[in-house]
């Protein structure tokens, strides 16, 4: 353990597994307390377990939260204030890949509300305590998925017309690439920074989720692919390495690859779409509601 994160409080979303779980126990190794979530009260209490023994800290603590659902993610952050005073680093972390289309408690599309619009609600509940304790972070861990759409389809952000796993998924983490980059912007000068990351191929609990084949098929590329994945607790390295190198103190609005600054998609770039998107978002999560 060090104390390089000493009296720092960070937020990891989805620590019950795979990246945020070791997230979870490197930021805990650095000294921070760390907030893991989970949307499975066994299944995070066996994670918070490991990350104890793991990091040799106490300082750690688990909360449930289901990213499906709106209002848990209100209910989250409510709790959340009411036992903390302080946030210095959110790791938005949570997500994954659905083979068959399904929606959210709220009606949204399985993959574009948990992965998207679960960071963007969390987030923005979140900014004013993140503003009161500024410096602080917001780490997203997107994905090179995110360079397969030529852009958002605006049309059907809820896969209604037309679904396909890798296109919602490629889609959703592209809306977390152009989510940071606006976010970044409406921070500027808050001490608030914002950035993304790709954390490799990770043989993880990823895809593990939609069980049969293709968990099965996961797993087995996972072993002949071996030489050229990571490990959870090497593709937790650059989402540890945003979080907490004081080399990064300022860097806003950047997307990251193996702990380096690296381009993102040209359409991750363009600015009307990441406000059109952080538009009709507000309205999905009733931060705002239309006319
Ligand atoms: N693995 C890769 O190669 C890879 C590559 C690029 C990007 N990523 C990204 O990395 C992030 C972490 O994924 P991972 O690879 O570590 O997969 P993972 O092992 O399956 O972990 C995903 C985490 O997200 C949680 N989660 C999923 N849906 C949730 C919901 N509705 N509410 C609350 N928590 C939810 C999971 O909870 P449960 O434990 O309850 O399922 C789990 O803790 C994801 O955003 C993924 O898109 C992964």
């Amino acid at each position: 353990m060090t104390d390089q994160m000493t009296g720092k409080t960070c937020i990891v979303s989805g620590a019950s597994s795979g990246i945020g779980l070791e997230t979870a126990v490197g930021l805990a190794k650095l000294g921070a307390l760390v907030v893991m979530t989970s949307r499975n009260q066994a299944k995070g209490e066996s994670a918070l377990t490991y990350v104890k023994n793991r990091s040799g800290s106490d300082n750690v603590e688990l909360m449930l939260v289901d990213f499906a659902s709106l209002a848990s993610i209100r209910g989250f952050v409510e709790e959340f204030k009411m036992g903390h005073d302080r946030l210095d680093v959110l790791v938005n972390n949570a997500g994954g890949i659905n083979t068959s289309r399904s929606e959210t408690l709220d009606g949204f599309e399985t993959t574009f509300g948990v992965n998207h619009l679960g960071y963007f609600l969390l987030t923005n509940l979140l900014l004013d305590m993140l503003k009161t304790s500024a410096p602080s972070r917001v780490v997203s861990v997107s994905s090179r998925a995110h360079l397969r759409p030529k852009g958002m389809n605006f049309d059907d952000l809820n896969s209604e017309q037309s679904f396909s796993a890798m296109g919602s998924y490629g889609e959703s983490k592209l809306a977390n690439v152009l989510f940071t980059y606006e976010l970044s912007r409406r921070l500027e000068g808050t001490g608030v920074t914002a950035n993304c990351l790709h954390p490799g191929v990770v043989r993880s609990g990823f895809a593990q989720n939609n069980g049969g084949l293709v968990a099965l098929a996961v797993k087995a590329f996972y072993t002949l692919g071996r030489p050229f994945t990571k490990s959870s607790v090497q593709g937790a390295q650059t989402s540890i390495y945003l979080a907490s190198s004081p080399e990064l103190e300022g860097v806003t609005g950047k997307y990251f690859d193996n702990s380096a600054e690296t381009p993102s998609s040209r359409a991750s770039h363009d600015e009307e779409e990441q406000r059109r998107l952080w538009e009709i978002s507000e309205q999905m999560t009733g931060l705002v509601v239309s006319a």
